[in-house]
């Protein structure tokens, strides 16, 4: 079979190390293929240090790549949905296939891509994505096609990890570790896509859409980033038996799905409890399978890249047959309802400071009674020094969010107390 002849368009961290794989492991990657994989054109707007010089054109318009004859696969690793979008439907409508590792353009474009790219007898595949290293969307569009999935619950974002990880065991402060997470190449260009959720809502459209064979829904995701995460939380969760996590969530229940990105309490047992660091981890739970996870490094130059050149050998393997990025064509997948946030169920974490007085506890108790909210533990710590105020913290059972923010409301509303901080708790079965 003739060679696969690759242009990889970027050269940043995804791009550089995806051209280094291809160089590195060539003899693997074509036994493994059956077919050679030539890298036979650049597209990089500047020369950088950190990507090999290779005795291939470089283009600086990254659309002649898309054009480019000797070019059967564009690999997209540029970011960003302006340009990236232009350059992929360019590729796609030349009659090439399209890697990308994109999650931003995946998920805020993907329906509209994917559909490009049947209409134009290719693939868009997108393996790098979600989690980095992890082959998380080839587990479940494949090794789990037997089973329904009902939910999946991830860490998908390795910024975020490091940093409740960082945070939490060496009391680092959340600037100082975002700083050492960007010089390592882990945080998105716009780092705020990391820490408010934003990148891992993205992974988590990406996830739900194939878990349920649903479309591509972003807008739809709930999000809430971990800027407000405390040390204190995080030291409360731990005396409680927890660990704070940013996890994306997605159920599947009779009326609808949940789809939410939220910093979570899980218990100490839970597995992704301990999947600390730059680690992501995926769990799934599958009506056959039951619950697997999976977990590897998420983010980085080499993980990343080897989930781009993974998608490459599928493609060689293939050869002219089209794959499916979510394993069935965009006609097939069926809209379903987003189940608002409202109507969520799920214990809750409540922190705040009271005045230091009689029947401010019975006051908080009450407020949460009267929404039918029971409580399952609480701390208090004495007074810090000449402090009038003490720290409380609160477990509560389940409650819908509904409930649980008009008794929020109520307790803010009680002279003496501040606006307690609240986070959800996840207990997976
Ligand atoms: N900024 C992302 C993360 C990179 O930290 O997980 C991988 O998508």
């Amino acid at each position: 079979m003739s060679a696969l002849r690759i242009g990889v368009c970027g050269n940043g961290t995804v791009g550089g190390g995806t051209i280094e794989l291809l160089r590195n492991q060539a003899a693997l990657l074509s036994a493994r293929s059956g077919r050679e994989l030539v890298l036979t054109r650049i597209g990089a707007r500047r020369d950088r240090d950190d990507c090999p010089a290779l005795d291939v054109p470089v283009h600086r318009d990254l659309l002649e790549v898309a054009h480019a004859e000797d070019v059967d696969v564009l690999v997209e690793s540029i970011g960003g949905t302006s340009l990236a979008k232009e350059l992929v439907e360019t590729a796609l409508r030349s009659g090439k296939s399209v890697v990308t590792a994109n999650k931003a353009l995946v998920a805020e474009h993907g329906n509209e891509l994917l559909a490009l790219a049947e209409e134009c007898n290719q693939s868009l595949l997108c393996e790098a994505a979600v989690a980095g290293g992890v082959p998380i969307l080839k587990a479940l569009r494949d090794g789990m096609a037997a089973n329904s999935v009902s939910e999946l619950s991830g860490i998908i974002n390795g910024t975020g990890n490091f940093i409740l990880t960082e945070m939490g065991a060496h009391q680092r402060s959340f600037d100082d570790v975002l700083t050492e997470a960007q010089a390592l190449g882990y945080a998105e260009a716009d780092p705020t896509f990391d820490v408010e959720g934003i990148d891992a809502a993205h992974k988590l459209s990406i996830l739900a859409a194939m878990a349920f064979a649903t479309p591509l829904n972003f807008p739809a995701v709930f999000c809430e980033g971990i800027s407000a995460v405390t040390p204190a939380d995080i030291q409360f969760a731990d005396e409680l038996g927890y660990r704070i996590k940013h996890l994306g969530i997605a159920k599947q229940h009779a009326d609808g799905v949940e789809l939410r990105v939220h910093p979570t309490l899980l218990p100490k047992d839970a597995l992704l409890a301990s999947v600390d660091g730059v680690l992501n981890a995926v769990r799934l739970q599958g009506d056959a399978a039951g619950e697997t996870v999976y977990s590897g490094a998420g983010a980085g130059r080499f993980p990343t890249a080897s989930a781009v050149v993974a998608d490459l050998v599928d493609l060689a393997r293939a050869d002219t047959k089209p794959l499916h990025c979510l394993g069935v064509p965009v006609a097939k997948l069926e809209p379903q309802p987003i189940l608002p946030m409202d109507a969520v169920s799920c214990a809750w974490y409540l922190r705040l400071e009271a005045e230091d007085r009689p029947g401010v506890m019975s006051q908080l108790a009450s407020c949460l009674g009267a929404e039918g909210i029971s409580i399952e533990a609480l701390i208090q710590k004495p007074p810090k020094g000449a402090a009038s105020t003490v720290p409380v913290v609160v477990l509560t059972n389940a409650a819908r969010e509904d409930a649980l923010r008009r008794a929020v409301s109520a307790i803010a509303a009680l002279p003496g107390i501040d606006q307690p901080h609240c986070i959800r708790i996840e207990s997976p079965n």
